[in-house]
């Protein structure tokens, strides 16, 4: 497959390129690296564990009752989103769906409907306040990063940040760090797509397909030696996983994923992802100062149809599926419950050590909108791009939602530690 001058430059992202703005379009292509048949997508039913939330938000705060947020149905919402791309400057081009031209809009017209509950509308103050003096990070990949510049975007209706990240680092499309000085809040993203260290395998350089080797029980710096600092820490990853990589652990080579050498164990992709987010969760865990509330995005499934991903595989749905159309199985199902199963061994730990880990449940939920992706609007149009974009998710757009989620979360947090709100 040839790929073209400036997307090789993308395509090699952080390794080689740290040095070009450009290079932010990489995650882009490098999160591509997944195949993903609907055909793969039949029945399954899982029994869903309720959640302890706040029954009713103007009632008496110490009334709680159960409603699980996350299992519902996505109802039409004629008020449309929160903000547009000439309101909110934070959206970059490859998520600027407007921007690039996407003609139809009812993928901004629907809503999250839980089955027991209602879920409250995005309220910016509200979540300013609750966050006063606080310090939140997004660990993990670009999609991560698509949830906070969606943060940026609904918060920019009451406040707008101050970009600080090069007091903190060089490499600022990777590491970026906002304060809002009107509520001393800071927001903040590390950049760590696997979680532990990784380097280039392969020497003739990095490429949207070449081999990795990741170090499973290494956590990465880039993050770890961060983290501690803040007080959420918002945590997911996914896309990466999927592509060729070498296993090391304990400094040896134990197998690989899609290596193709004939001498390594084949050891699938599931290997790798399940003990990279072990050490995750442990590193957070064993941290010695670490008092945050970590909360751990599920896997955020992308929807390519009529080919994979580098073969033509498109996005071209504008309404969401219903239940019926579309089941949690096969491949993504494997992918959100594998880190899913490593999330709850290690919240029994953190609660032993008074760490509270809780779950952005969301991959039944966008598994449901294969409307809400760029496919082929999610760029600046001389970019000669080659590929769709079935991974990342359109600003506005239903990723918006995982906000709505988490400040419902955040309020239930403070309800149940009974501070003031
Ligand atoms: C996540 O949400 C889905 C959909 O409601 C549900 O089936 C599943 O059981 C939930 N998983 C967990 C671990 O809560
Ligand atoms: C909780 O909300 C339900 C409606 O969603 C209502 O019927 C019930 O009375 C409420 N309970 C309390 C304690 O407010
Ligand atoms: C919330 O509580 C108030 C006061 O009890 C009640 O009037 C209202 O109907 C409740 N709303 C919901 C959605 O339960
Ligand atoms: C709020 O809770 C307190 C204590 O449980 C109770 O006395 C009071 O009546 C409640 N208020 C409302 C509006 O439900
Ligand atoms: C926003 O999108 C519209 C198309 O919906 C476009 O005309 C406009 O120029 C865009 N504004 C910005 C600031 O990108
Ligand atoms: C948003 O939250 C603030 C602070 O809690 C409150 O004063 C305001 O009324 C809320 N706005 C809406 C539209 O609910
Ligand atoms: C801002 O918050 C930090 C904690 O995140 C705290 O250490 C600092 O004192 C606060 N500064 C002000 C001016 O309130
Ligand atoms: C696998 O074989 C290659 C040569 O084909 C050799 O360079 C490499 O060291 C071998 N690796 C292991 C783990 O034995
Ligand atoms: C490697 O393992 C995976 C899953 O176990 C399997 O799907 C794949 O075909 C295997 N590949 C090779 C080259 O053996």
């Amino acid at each position: 497959m040839k790929v073209k001058a400036n997307e090789a430059l993308i395509l090699n992202g952080k390794y080689t390129a740290r040095n070009t703005p450009k290079s932010i379009v990489l995650v882009l292509f490098t999160l591509l690296l997944i195949m993903l048949p609907l055909s793969l997508m039949r029945n399954s039913n899982e029994s869903s564990p309720t959640i302890s939330t706040i029954n009713n938000s103007s009632e008496n705060s110490t009334e709680v009752k159960q409603c699980n947020i996350f299992s519902g149905k996505w109802v039409p919402y004629p008020e449309g989103p929160y903000y547009s791309n000439d309101t909110c400057h934070w959206i970059i081009n490859e998520q600027n769906c407007l921007k690039f031209g996407r003609p139809d809009r009812e993928f901004l017209h629907w809503r999250w409907k839980p089955d027991e509950c209602e879920l409250p509308l995005f309220n910016a103050t509200q979540f300013l306040q609750l966050v006063k003096g606080k310090k939140m990070v997004f660990v993990g990949d670009s999609v991560g990063r698509n949830q906070m510049q969606s943060l940026l975007c609904l918060l920019s209706q009451v406040s707008e940040p101050e970009d600080i990240s090069l007091k903190y680092t060089s490499n600022v499309i990777y590491f970026r760090r906002y304060y809002y000085a009107d509520y001393n809040f800071t927001l903040a993203n590390l950049w760590s797509p696997y979680f532990v260290k990784a380097s280039d395998a392969d020497p003739k350089g990095h490429s949207y397909d070449s081999i990795m080797k990741l170090y499973l029980d290494e956590a990465d710096e880039a993050w770890a030696d961060q983290v501690e600092d803040f007080d959420i820490v918002l945590i997911s990853a996914g896309q990466w996983f999927f592509r060729p990589l070498l296993y090391y652990e304990n400094g040896q080579l134990v197998g690989c994923n899609k290596c193709g050498k004939e001498n390594v164990t084949n050891l699938s992709y599931i290997y790798g992802y399940k003990k990279a987010f072990r050490t995750a969760f442990k590193t957070l865990i064993n941290l010695k100062k670490f008092k945050g509330v970590t909360y751990f995005r599920t896997f955020s499934p992308a929807h390519f149809e009529n080919g994979d991903w580098n073969k033509g595989g498109n996005c071209v749905r504008t309404m969401p599926y219903s239940k019926e159309e579309v089941k949690l199985d096969g491949f993504v199902r494997d992918a959100y419950l594998t880190p899913v199963e490593e999330f709850k061994a290690a919240q029994k730990e953190a609660t032993k050590k008074g760490l509270q880990f809780t779950m952005l449940n969301t991959t039944e939920i966008m598994l449901l909108r294969p409307d809400g992706h760029p496919n082929n609007f999610g760029h600046a149009r001389d970019k000669n791009k080659k590929y769709n974009d079935c991974v990342h998710w359109c600003l506005p757009g239903p990723v918006d939602t995982w906000n709505e989620f988490l400040l419902y979360m955040l309020k239930l947090e403070q309800t149940s530690s009974g501070s003031k709100l």
